[in-house]
């Protein structure tokens, strides 16, 4: 029997103005009707949260719709995510929510007619399943772009200036005290930073290490860029001459079929031995094997990732490679950002039920 949803409403739990919001509750039993729903809440869309969000983002999203928030902020399963979807008018998923054909079908025969998904990359929902059930897509893009260019840099300067290392050794109580030759890294002034994905998060990316720490820009972007005047920065005609020259590889290309392993066995072959790479865009534009393989083999110089294949699961080979900085895919976590991100859900889920365009169709 598959595990359904139950939708259980939180007495101690207020939305704005007094209205009640709905929790789902870890109690996992057969799928329940929600009742109880306020006077207040009648003619509002109901929309399914699979994720807690922001005080101030559930609160605006409390405004607008009938939200149905997961209590215990647990992953849920396809399952209830299913049930979810087919008892509410939208589902608002996030990245770490895997939105295959079953729960979008399951959400088209019940009362499911939008994703709204918490975040710009939609590589987790199957967006022709959701084309062929007639169910609409929305994403948050724009807003995170300075947040995910700032953890960017923070994993260039974390490898340049070898943090990560540094601040291990501190902890592990082996300091020995102040030393010229102690843990030197890398000055970052007239090194190469190379960019595969020239996009809004590329661009920022590129901006802040040319304006901010002096280095020269290469990238690859599938179609040409030409209003780039505030910094210098050349683009190549292909991913290899990018690998090729740069100091750093930065990746920021959306995860498709076209960019899975972009970054594979033969163009980190290509690199300079003492390169690193970053990759804040997703775990599966690197094949994670091939640069592990690489680290160990000290054929890299090091690798900054916030993001992983098989998130929140790590590849031991990852774990075990030298020089790496390994964060929790970090990229959009400011308070600002993901407040911001919220807001962006809720204004393209309003337009959606008020018969508009979405604001960012997918
Ligand atoms: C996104 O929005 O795609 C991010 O990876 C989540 O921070």
């Amino acid at each position: 029997m598959l595990l359904s949803a139950a939708i259980l409403e939180n007495p101690l739990k207020q939305g704005v103005r007094g209205q009640k919001r709905l929790y789902f509750s870890a109690v996992s039993a057969q799928t329940m009707a929600m009742t109880n729903i306020d006077q207040s809440s009648a003619g509002k869309p109901s929309i399914f949260v699979t994720r807690r969000w922001p005080a101030d983002a559930e609160a605006a999203l409390s405004q607008y719709f009938v939200p149905t928030f997961n209590l215990d902020d647990r992953p849920l399963s396809a399952a209830e995510m299913a049930a979810g979807f087919a008892s509410h008018d939208a589902i608002a998923p996030t990245v770490s929510d895997k939105i295959g054909a079953d729960i979008i079908t399951a959400g088209a025969n019940g009362k499911g007619r939008l994703i709204a998904n918490f975040g710009v990359g939609v590589n987790h929902i199957d967006l022709d399943a959701a084309a062929t059930a007639g169910i609409a897509v929305s994403n948050t893009p724009g807003v995170l772009t300075d947040a995910t260019a700032d953890l960017a840099l923070t994993l260039i300067l974390m490898l340049s200036r070898r943090a990560g290392e540094g601040e291990r050794e501190l902890r592990a109580g082996e300091w020995q005290g102040w030393r010229p030759t102690h843990l030197m890294g890398r000055a970052l002034q007239g090194k190469t930073l190379g960019i595969i994905g020239m996009g809004r998060i590329g661009k920022a990316v590129a901006q802040r290490a040319a304006l901010g720490f002096g280095m020269k820009i290469v990238f690859y972007n599938r179609s040409r860029i030409d209003e780039i005047s505030a910094y210098p920065a050349r683009q190549l005609d292909d991913v290899e001459s990018v690998c090729q020259i740069a100091d750093c590889l930065s990746l920021h290309c959306a995860a498709s079929a076209d960019t899975f392993h972009i970054l594979n066995a033969e163009r980190l072959a290509m690199m300079r031995p003492d390169a690193y790479v970053i990759n804040t865009a997703r775990g599966d534009v690197i094949d994670e094997t091939a640069l592990a393989a690489a680290l160990s083999a000290k054929k890299l110089g090091g690798a900054g990732l916030d993001v992983f294949q098989g998130e929140p699961v790590i590849d031991p080979a990852l774990l075990a490679a030298p020089n790496t900085v390994l964060l929790p895919h970090l990229g959009s976590a400011t308070i600002e950002t993901r407040t911001a991100m919220g807001l962006k859900v809720v204004e393209n889920a309003r337009a959606f039920f008020a018969g508009q365009p979405l604001i960012d169709p997918v």
